[in-house]
């Protein structure tokens, strides 16, 4: 058997549906609907329209909160839709209120929107070591940066598969620290039959692009807490208060983060699929992890007891002792049979980034690290980051997306199989 690294046929050919367009997105009449209507009535703020507070409600219902109180505006307490997953960080980042100079512990393994949250409050980021085997911080990995300035952890639910939560949150208790769920990759994810978002302080999604519903780009963040919940409209607002009669003025400071109404009307579309969209991500992945298991010398994705993961990424491993190749090897060759498969998700822990490692945030101040109410020393070293650094050099991650058909999966088994054939020599 010849492999196509080796001038051979790649098993296939074909394009798989991507997110990156319609191939993989489940986009069509019922967004260019509400969308017509938006452009119809001439109202494309969300202060002027409906759209973006009957997406909110939806995601409120959908998390079972319910419309559950009516806040000013009159839109549901629980969800405010925002312009991206990084501004409903920044949001729920700074609803908490913090003081500059304290610390917020986070991931080594995300997007850089979850540390920019922490950097534009002037609170300064710790960092996790993550589990190797599901990327996600644990309790214990946690436990060891908190330091008497520390006030919130972000947990990231990396790939849409949760973190251990409840040692997590117990932690959170026992130090007094908020929690904050960046589910910007976990919509719909559960842990235990509770839902992604609903069991930290706040809870943070991404409608980016890639994600399982998208606006193109657009976020939401949620909360059962009424203060945090004010707080956090107000703050992507300007700090105006709409709505609240005899209250005028700007009462705090805030940004202008406020979801459009064409984005609203693509996302109360996309919200009405997504319980589809998931369970159809959820049907392919798991014939994937399936068709995997029975492939010698590849280990499938570790689901930790209790979760119920949402796919955004497919991520697996190799057993490299019984393959006898090492992953970069293995990767190149299964890029060669046609499949989009990428080794590691972000190249190095998110600490290496010049923004942080070069601490390029406020002109040359090196601020929030170098307030004089900070903690002194913080310093970031990859060799305290063993399970970071081995998932980035060892996991396999494929986008995935609801556009993959049963066919595209056994096509992905099948490559996989043949690659794995070649190595094992058997
Ligand atoms: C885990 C995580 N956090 C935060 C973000 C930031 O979201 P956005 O790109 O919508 O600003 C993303 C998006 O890629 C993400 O995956």
């Amino acid at each position: 058997m010849q492999l196509a690294i080796h001038g051979g046929m790649p098993y296939r050919t074909r394009p798989f549906p991507t997110c990156a367009n319609a191939s993989g997105r489940w986009l069509g009449e019922e967004e260019k609907r509400l969308l017509a209507e938006v452009i119809d009535s001439g109202a494309l703020g969300r202060n002027d329209g409906s759209k973006v507070v009957a997406l909110e409600r939806a995601w409120a219902e959908m998390l079972g909160f319910g419309a559950s109180a009516q806040p000013n505006g009159g839109a549901p307490l629980a969800a405010q839709a925002v312009t991206s997953g990084t501004a409903a960080l920044h949001t729920a980042v700074a609803s908490l209120n913090l003081e500059p100079g304290d610390e917020v512990v986070t991931t080594t393994i995300t997007d850089m929107g979850t540390v920019i949250a922490i950097l534009a409050c002037n609170l300064v980021p710790t960092f996790a070591d993550v589990d190797p085997r599901t990327g996600n911080i644990t309790a214990e990995t946690i436990a060891a940066q908190i330091s008497p300035k520390t006030r919130a952890i972000i947990v990231v639910h990396l790939f849409g598969q949760m973190a251990d939560m409840p040692p997590i949150l117990a932690l959170a208790r026992q130090h007094g620290l908020y929690v904050i769920e960046d589910c910007a990759q976990a919509h719909l994810a559960a842990y235990n039959g509770r839902l992604a978002g609903t069991l930290g302080d706040l809870g943070c999604f991404s409608f980016q692009q890639s994600k399982q519903m998208t606006t193109g780009d657009g976020g939401l963040v949620v909360t059962c807490n009424e203060a945090l919940a004010t707080r956090a409209r107000l703050f992507t607002d300007k700090g105006w208060p709409r709505g609240i009669p005899g209250l005028r003025g700007h009462l705090l400071f805030g940004m202008n983060y406020r979801m459009t109404e064409l984005q609203g009307a693509v996302g109360l579309a996309q919200a009405g699929k997504l319980t589809e969209i998931v369970a159809q991500r959820r049907r392919t992945a798991g014939l994937l992890r399936q068709l995997m298991a029975d492939i010698p010398g590849l280990i499938p994705p570790h689901i930790i007891p209790g979760a119920d993961h949402s796919w955004w990424m497919f991520p697996f491993t190799i057993d490299q002792a019984r393959l006898g190749v090492s992953p970069q090897a293995f990767g190149q060759a299964i890029k060669a049979e046609g499949l989009p498969f990428g080794v590691g998700y972000i190249p190095n822990p998110v600490f290496e980034y010049d923004v942080i490692r070069d601490r390029k945030t406020f002109g040359a101040s090196g601020i929030p690290w170098t307030l004089p109410q900070a903690r002194p020393g913080i310093i970031y070293d990859r060799r305290d980051y063993p399970g970071t650094l081995r998932f980035l050099d060892e996991m396999f991650v494929m986008s995935w997306n609801e556009g993959l058909t049963e066919a595209d999966v056994h096509d992905i088994a099948g490559a996989l199989a043949k690659v794995a054939r070649y190595y094992r020599n058997d």
